[in-house]
């Protein structure tokens, strides 16, 4: 069927006339709970009243930016994120999308250090195009094995800038957190080699794991901090933030970089006010406690159903249930949707990111749902 868009990925065929919080409302009148946060953007809910006020007076004031002017917002927002991350003396630059982000951090680590690759550990997702990119083409780029202690003896730092770490990978393997020591062994050879640490925020920050960003369940002091997604809740906004000792070292050997929709003054809003209700309705204290109580579901329908659940994965508001090999997640994702869920799923794994606003109720709805479809199916 032609929709009129070229067809990048799929999508049902139901219409979304409307969203509050965490339920989705389609065009036939049907409601669904969002187990997904849209692509794991809306950590404060769909619709927060709050933030459309904000958003209302700040259109009314300015949108769009250009270069002839200081931008309060974007300074403002930069030490709100300095002073989240710890940074002292630090600086932001804010733009439009994740990969973007992403893709600035590894231009300003090659900048800085002279070196070309990156390294990323094989199960994270960085960019959907350039430096990033999860590709053949792609030269920049030196994967590490998930978890394998082996393959860090084995890396060539010779011509690495930067180690982007992703703590909790959503996307490629359908979340999994590297282990501490493995994450410990790889900063500490960074280091020796003069390589800067990225902490890339964009699907683990703003409280999605029960700390304002993943990286902060680890020892680790990042040189960089990348975010995006839930940072304007939905609306276009990412950011890099750098620490003081990037921040120098770029001062010596600046270079241009100029986006139109850099430092935009409605995204800067956005952010701020988000991170202004996250804190205010203590949602990253409720992601741990929320997250709990998720995982404690997940792990008793295991108990359940030995034969067809084989793992549990959950940190915070970041969970996934994986099935033995006979039960068809993606067929499972797909009935959910059809009773009202919108989960991710891929294979035999299903994936749970969902506001960080989510109730109990909604989870218990999931969980009998669940319950029942793998009693009455998979005998
Ligand atoms: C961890 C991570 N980094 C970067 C990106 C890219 O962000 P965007 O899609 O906003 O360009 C994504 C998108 O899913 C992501 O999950």
């Amino acid at each position: 069927m032609n929709y009129e868009l070229l067809p990048l990925y799929n999508s049902s065929e139901k219409i979304l006339k409307k969203s509050n919080d965490c339920q989705l409302l389609d065009a036939d009148g049907k409601t669904y709970i969002d187990f997904e946060s849209g692509v794991w953007c809306c950590n404060i809910g769909h619709n927060n009243k709050q933030l459309l006020k904000r958003i209302n007076n700040q259109i009314k004031l300015s949108i769009h930016h250009g270069y002839h002017f200081r931008n309060e917002f974007a300074e403002a927002l930069s030490l709100k994120l300095q002073q989240l991350i710890g940074f002292e003396n630090g600086a932001s630059v804010f733009l439009s999308s994740g990969s973007e982000a992403v893709n600035l951090s590894i231009t300003i680590a090659k900048h800085i250090t002279g070196k070309k690759k990156i390294i990323k550990i094989d199960n994270s997702y960085l960019s959907a195009y350039g430096y990033g990119q999860i590709s053949d083409d792609n030269d920049s780029l030196v994967n590490v094995k998930y978890n394998d202690l082996d393959a860090i003896r084995k890396i060539d730092f010779n011509n690495i800038s930067a180690f982007l770490i992703e703590t909790g990978g959503a996307s490629v393997e359908m979340v999994k957190f590297p282990d501490k020591e493995f994450i410990s062994a790889l900063i500490e050879r960074c280091r020796e080699n003069n390589c800067l640490l990225i902490a890339e925020e964009v699907t683990t920050g703003m409280g999605r794991m029960g700390k304002w960003f993943g990286y902060q369940h680890y020892n680790i002091t990042p040189d960089m901090v990348v975010t995006g997604k839930a940072l304007g809740n939905g609306y276009p906004v990412s950011s890099v933030t750098v620490n003081a000792f990037v921040l120098s070292e770029f001062q010596k050997n600046p270079f241009r970089y100029a986006q139109s929709h850099q430092n935009d003054p409605l995204g800067c809003a956005i952010a701020l006010e988000t991170i202004n209700i996250l804190e205010s309705g203590q949602l990253v204290e409720k992601a741990t406690a929320t997250g709990d109580y998720f995982r404690n579901k997940l792990e008793k329908l295991k108990a359940r159903h030995p034969q067809k659940i084989k793992d549990i994965r959950a940190r915070g508001l970041m969970l996934a249930i994986e099935f033995t090999s006979f039960v068809n997640g993606e067929q499972i994702g797909k009935q959910l949707f059809e009773n009202g869920f919108v989960v991710g799923s891929k294979l035999n794994t299903l994936r749970f990111l969902p506001p960080l606003t989510i109730k109990n109720s909604h989870i218990n709805s999931l969980i009998n749902q669940l319950n029942k479809m793998l009693a009455d199916k998979y005998q």
